[in-house]
């Protein structure tokens, strides 16, 4: 018996890196996967079906059941299809992992429109996409069950670049930031059919990272532990979309290597009150104590 026996997933951009593991992952534990890719590179140009193909390819061979789907997870009609691509293969959809998208990154100051729009489009509105015709799959399910709670789960993927930024990649931190409260709040109209929303963090070495300035530090190393190899991420992944998870949700979760951290919500750090208006005298002599103590964020991945 696997922990995802009769479950139907979507993992997107599973043709390589993170999804990749992901999909085998969940495959290895029962479920059935759509395994989408739109293929792209690593700026996100270009089509190929041969990285979804090789992974169907690689879950059966190992005796699961997957479908390769090659859609673009931003396109309204092509993530509808993604989502009815699960329910006409496998009678149903329960799991979906939003992982695709892409990087071009460059320095706010130099940034092109265009570099800003696609990689917001990519990764806000992929993951905007699957969810919401998710969303509406699920309302019909639990509808026509009675108000039987679904057992869903909604996986999100954003980034250390969200939570404390990234230099020469703010369209990507301020996407990766829309995917966390996008995925709280989806985590918040879930509940009632008894589904979960949670978001990843994850690091690993895969195209998209070993493209970056911190390269180096995600190099294997010749003998040892593999601290940043992907693989270290999917039993997460798997975990969330189980039945051990029913009590998770709406959280913000990152794993690499041996390492699983759960992240506090934004709580407040400082609290004060004054009577009467606002000066800037009275704010500075509130606040100013408050951040003359705190270190200002220099360190993007803090290793
Ligand atoms: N690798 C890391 O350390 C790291 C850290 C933080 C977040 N992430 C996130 O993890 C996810 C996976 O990244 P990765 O490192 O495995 O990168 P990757 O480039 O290896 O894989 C991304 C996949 O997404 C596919 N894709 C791109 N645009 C698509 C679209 N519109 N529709 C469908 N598929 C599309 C690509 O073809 C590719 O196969 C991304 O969301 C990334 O931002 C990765």
């Amino acid at each position: 018996m696997g922990f995802l026996d009769g479950r139907v997933a979507i993992v997107t951009g599973a043709g390589r890196g993170l999804g990749r593991v992901e999909a085998l992952e969940l495959a290895r534990h029962g479920a059935a996967v759509v395994v989408n890719d739109l293929g792209t590179t690593l700026a996100g140009t270009g089509h190929d079906a041969s990285p979804a193909e090789d992974v169907v390819a690689e879950i059966t061979a190992m005796g699961g059941r997957a479908v390769a789907h090659f859609g673009d997870v931003a396109d309204w009609e092509q993530s509808a299809d993604l989502v009815r691509t699960a329910v006409d293969e496998f009678g149903a959809l329960d799991i979906v992992v939003n992982n695709a998208g892409f990087i071009r990154d460059s320095m706010l100051q130099k940034m092109e429109e265009s570099e800003f729009d696609d990689v917001v489009r990519v990764h806000l509105k992929g993951h905007f996409c699957t969810i919401r015709h998710t969303l509406s799959h699920w309302r019909e399910r639990w509808k026509a069950g009675g108000g039987e709670p679904l057992g869903g789960r909604l996986i999100s993927t954003s980034s250390e670049a969200a939570l404390i930024g990234a230099m020469g990649s703010g369209n990507y931190s301020a996407a990766k930031a829309g995917i966390t409260a996008l995925t709280i709040s989806a985590a918040r109209e879930v509940l009632r059919f008894g589904c979960t929303a949670n978001v990843l963090v994850p690091r690993a070495r895969t195209r998209m990272i070993m493209s970056g300035p911190s390269a180096t530090r995600f190099e294997q190393p010749e003998h040892g532990f593999d601290t940043f190899a992907p693989e270290h991420v999917a039993p997460l992944v798997a975990w969330l979309a189980s039945p051990l998870a029913e009590r998770v949700s709406g959280q913000v979760l990152q794993v690499w290597g041996g390492e699983v951290t759960v992240y506090e919500r934004p709580r407040r750090a400082f609290e004060a009150t004054h009577e009467g208006d606002w000066t800037l005298e009275v704010l500075d002599d509130l606040l100013g104590p408050f951040f003359a103590d705190q270190e200002p964020v220099v360190d993007g991945f803090g290793l």
